[in-house]
């Protein structure tokens, strides 16, 4: 069953905590409630009934106006299609990147609209704006920050394993590099680190991740230094398997 939790003046995260390989992972979505409806992240195909009627405790899902992915991935978007089918006037909203290498040059017919850095989408009360991040992790990633309540939305980043509350406090940035490490999901640390430095910048007052629990400010401290200071690109382990590199 996924819980949802009011975070901050309007944003709703949506948690499903399941077994990863023996260690419990959580997958949020994030609904916000405004003028315009926005969910952020779908969860995968098989969590849509359990999302929908997360979002159906807050409202109507037939009224959601966008649907948004920030990369092209199953935990991203793997509901999108019925979450666009069962709200008509709905949009599926992602980067120009998204939209030109993943949606286009196959089936897929759905409404979409991709954006480029520094567009923003008008909720209502809320703002968000897109920010395109490539290769952290995915070329066509991007990330959205709400103007009104200072909201980073990161997808992958900052990411916290294990069973989290809604809201983490506790330094874990190390733990999460080490993460990473296991993991393999960035190629490099410099592209990361350039945006590490972008998202400072805009003295976010809460970092809400796909993967653990929203970061008040007083927290993201912890997680931008360890990523300055520690190893976590890719090192020859893929979702925790060694790779035979060829000699
Ligand atoms: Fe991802
Ligand atoms: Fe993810």
């Amino acid at each position: 069953m996924a819980r949802i939790d009011e975070i901050t003046d309007g944003i709703h995260r949506i948690c499903t905590t399941l077994d990863a390989g023996g260690r419990p992972f959580q997958f949020n979505q994030f609904l916000i409630v405004d003028e315009r409806p926005a969910l952020i992240h779908t969860g995968m195909h098989g969590m849509y009934e359990d999302v929908r009627a997360a979002v159906a405790e807050v409202v109507d899902p037939g009224k959601l106006a966008y649907v948004i992915l920030l990369h092209f991935e199953s935990d991203e978007c793997g509901g999108m299609d019925r979450f666009l089918e069962g709200a008509p006037h709905s949009v599926l909203a992602c980067s120009a990147l998204s939209n030109i290498l993943n949606l286009s040059g196959w089936n897929f017919a759905g409404r979409v609209e991709g954006h480029l850095d520094g567009e923003v989408i008008d909720l209502g009360r809320h703002k968000l704006r897109f920010l395109e991040t490539p290769h952290v992790h995915h070329w066509d990633s991007m990330m959205l920050f709400d103007e009104t309540t200072r909201s980073l939305f990161p997808s992958d980043l900052f990411i916290q394993a294990g069973d989290q509350p809604p809201v983490v406090t506790e330094n874990l940035g190390p733990e999460m590099c080490g993460f990473y490490r296991d993991v393999g999901i960035f190629a490099h640390e410099e592209p990361v680190r350039r945006v590490v430095d972008r998202v400072e910048s805009l003295d976010p007052a809460w970092v809400h991740g796909m993967h653990g629990g929203s970061l008040p400010r007083e927290a993201f401290p912890y997680f931008t230094r360890a990523l300055r200071e520690e190893r976590f690109a890719y090192e020859g382990k893929l979702l925790g398997r060694p790779l035979e590199q060829p000699a």
